[in-house]
Parts: structure tokens; sequence; C-alpha cells
């Protein structure tokens, strides 16, 4: 098992990696809280895989355990489902010492994390996530939200969790799209700040066929001290912590064009991160041998995104619409060399639609546009 340690003054918290560790550390952790109750929250399809397995975990230590279920999908990260759970806190007698439990990946994790945020003004919430995206990624930092119809995550809060728990073992049941798409999310981590990590994610890329939990635990550990470093020094995204939305320029563009319908996350901003590291080399900042370094890497695992037809004023309003652009550029994080990233400020979207026409025409296997 490994541990990390968040520091965030006032909110320091412990993350455990590894495997065959829930039964003993969630006592344990829980024994720190002095709660009398902890409601679980979880969505249908763990609960049929997992039925109440966090339950089981925590029935020695006799406190009242109660689980909340809710339906499974993005869709329903809403501000409907989100009552849900207020609702079910309180026919439940829940109150400010009450601690939730978020069972699930990361839909789960930030509905659960904006409940913890809101409910009573505020009670304390811990994270065992279950997919691999929301272990190198949702389940640490304290973002949470919910999507309003206007915009995904619109609606949220920053809220650190008190204890995050990341059993691998999870990841056994987890489709291998998705253990991909946050595969995606390592990588990242990897080439804007550790040029070991993202070597050691090259070599061992099989990895993704045979889940060997001894490599995926120094994969996770190192990725989670990368963005437990960035948001210790940057938790309300003032500056630095712009800097893991690596990928996110076009990876956003993609989601929203495609309506959230045919691409996950993770695999949008795989395409985006490669499309930022062509646009690194491009403007002259990335070595060719660090972009084919790269670039190769990328194309054994983005699926070909197919985009319906768009012009320069679609492209411009979407690109412009994500929440990280600033009125009329955007912040786009480019990067030196492997594990040196940094925020081209101010990039205007005449300059980003031009790299993209080049990037389509040069690298169809990762996006392609219907003409
Ligand atoms: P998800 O939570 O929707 O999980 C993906 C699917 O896998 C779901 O159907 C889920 O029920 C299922 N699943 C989960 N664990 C499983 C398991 N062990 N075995 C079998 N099936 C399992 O998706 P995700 O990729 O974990 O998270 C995506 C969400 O995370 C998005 O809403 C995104 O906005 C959010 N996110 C948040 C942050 C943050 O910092 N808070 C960062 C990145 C992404
Ligand atoms: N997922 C990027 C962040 O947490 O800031």
């Amino acid at each position: 098992m490994k541990t990390l340690e968040v520091q965030i003054p006032g909110y320091e918290y412990i993350i455990h990696i590894g495997t065959q560790i829930l039964d003993e550390q969630l006592p344990l952790a829980i024994q720190r809280f002095g709660t009398e109750l902890i409601v679980v929250v979880t969505n249908t399809t763990i609960h049929a895989l997992y039925p109440f397995h966090i339950e089981k975990c925590l029935e020695s230590t006799g406190l009242q355990l109660e689980t909340c279920i809710l339906p499974d999908g993005e869709q329903y990260k809403n501000l409907e489902t989100l009552n849900q759970i207020y609702d079910f806190l309180l026919q439940k007698g829940a109150n400010r010492k009450t601690l939730i439990i978020a069972f699930g990946g990361g839909v789960i994790g930030d509905m659960t994390g904006f409940a913890a945020a809101t409910f009573m003004r505020g009670i304390p919430y811990l994270q065992v996530p279950t997919t691999l995206l929301a272990d190198v990624d949702s389940s640490i930092g304290g973002k949470t939200a919910v999507n309003h119809l206007l915009g995904k995550n619109t609606i949220g809060a920053f809220k650190q969790p008190v204890y995050v728990c990341m059993e691998l073992n999870f990841l056994k049941t987890l489709a291998k799209r998705e253990l991909v798409a946050g595969f995606f999310e390592l990588v990242k981590h990897g080439i804007i700040y550790d040029a070991k990590l993202f070597k050691f994610l090259k070599e061992h890329q099989e990895v993704l066929e045979t889940l060997d939990f001894a490599i995926l635990e120094e994969a996770i550990h190192a990725s989670c001290r990368i963005k437990a470093n960035v948001v210790e020094q940057d938790e309300k995204e003032q500056g630095l912590r712009a800097t893991l939305n690596f990928g996110h320029t076009l990876g956003h563009f993609i989601e929203t064009h495609t309506n959230y319908t045919s691409y996950l996350h993770g695999e949008a901003v795989g395409a985006g991160m490669a499309f930022a590291t062509f646009a690194s080399y491009e403007l002259g900042f990335l070595s060719e041998t660090a972009y084919q370094d790269i670039i190769s890497f990328l194309e054994t695992l983005v699926p070909a995104i197919q985009l319906a037809p768009l012009d320069y004023s679609l492209f411009k309003e979407l690109i412009l619409h994500d929440k990280k652009a600033n009125q009329q550029s955007v912040h786009f994080i480019l990067i030196k060399d492997i594990g040196q990233c940094f925020i081209h400020k101010n990039t205007s979207p005449e300059l980003i639609w031009e790299l993209f026409q080049k990037f389509i025409e040069k690298h169809p296997w990762a996006c392609q546009m219907a003409t």
C-alpha cells in the first residue's frame, strides 16, 4: 500500500492506494471523525456489482449506516439527483456530524462532494473511487459539481474530502474503454510534470490488458503526487492549477460539439493532448523528438474522433464557451518538453483554428471532420 498526504492548510488528508486495503483502512479512518451516522452514496451499477460493500467493511464499527443509491450516468449529474441526496440525508436524520462516503466513479464523487459542501453549510465526506479516472483525477483536489443544461460542472464548490481510499481491486470490473479513459489522465500528468512517469507508462502500456496492480499502484501514486502538489499550491485555480487542463481546450470542444454523447471525457482529452502537443511543436516550443515521442504513444490509445462539419464561427463560439476561456482568448496549456508545461496566455481563437486545421490534416487518426 502507498500513502500520500495532501497538505492544504486546514484541509490536510491522506490518500491510500493499494489492493485489499479497504477492509482494514476504512474502519480505521472512520474512527478519526467521531461520527454516528454514515451515508454511503453510490449508483445502481456499483451497487449491483458490490452490494453493501462499504457497509460490510464498516459493520464492526457499530455505527448507523445508510445507503443512498442513485441512477447511473453523467445525464443524472444534475440538481434533481442532488436533491435526492439531500432528501435522503434529511429522511435519515443527518446532521453536521454525519459523514458521507462517495462510492463510485467521478460522477458519484462530484455529486457527493457537492452535497457534502452544501448540506447544512458543509459536512465531511470521503472518497472510495472505483474508476481509474476517479483514482487519478476526480477523487482528489476537491472540485465538486453538478451539470446545468447550459454547461457541464457549472454549479459546484471546492470541498476537500477528509480521506481517500483507492482500492484498486474495483478496477477488475471496469470496462476497458473506461480504463483507457482514465489512463489518459495518468499520461497527462506525465506529459505536463513528470517525464519519468511518462516513460514508465509508455513502457508499461500492457497494464491496460494485464491490470498489473503493482504497476498501477506505482503509476497512480506518482500521478496523485503530481496533482496533490499542484492543488496544494493553487487549490482554487487562480493560476497554476489550470495546467492540469492540458488537452482540455480541444477536449472540451470535442465534448460540446458532440453533445457529450459520443466520447468519454478521457478520450476527448486524449485527442486534445495530441493537439496541444502538435501546437507546442508548431509554435516552436517543443523539439521534434519529444513531439514524436508523445504523438507515437497517443496514437496507440486515442480513438479516432469524428466531428460533424464546422466552420470557424462555430469553432470560436465553442472554444470561447469553455469556463477556462478568458473572454475573447484562451489560456492554452502547452509544453516545452516532456514534463514541462506552461500557460500560453491569451491565445486567439484564430490561431487555435489555424493549428486545428493543420492538426486534423496531419493526424487524422486523432480527429477527423466530415465535410
Ligand atoms: P463515471 O463515474 O460515470 O463512471 C463510468 C462508468 O463506470 C459508470 O457507468 C459507472 O457506474 C461505472 N463504474 C464505476 N466504477 C465501476 C467499477 N469498478 N466496475 C464497473 N463499472 C464501474 O465516470 P468517471 O470517468 O469515473 O468520471 C467522470 C466524471 O468525473 C465526469 O462527470 C467529470 O466531470 C468528473 N471529473 C471530475 C474531476 C474533478 O476534479 N472533480 C476531474 C475529472 C473528471
Ligand atoms: N481535473 C483538473 C483539476 O482538478 O483541476
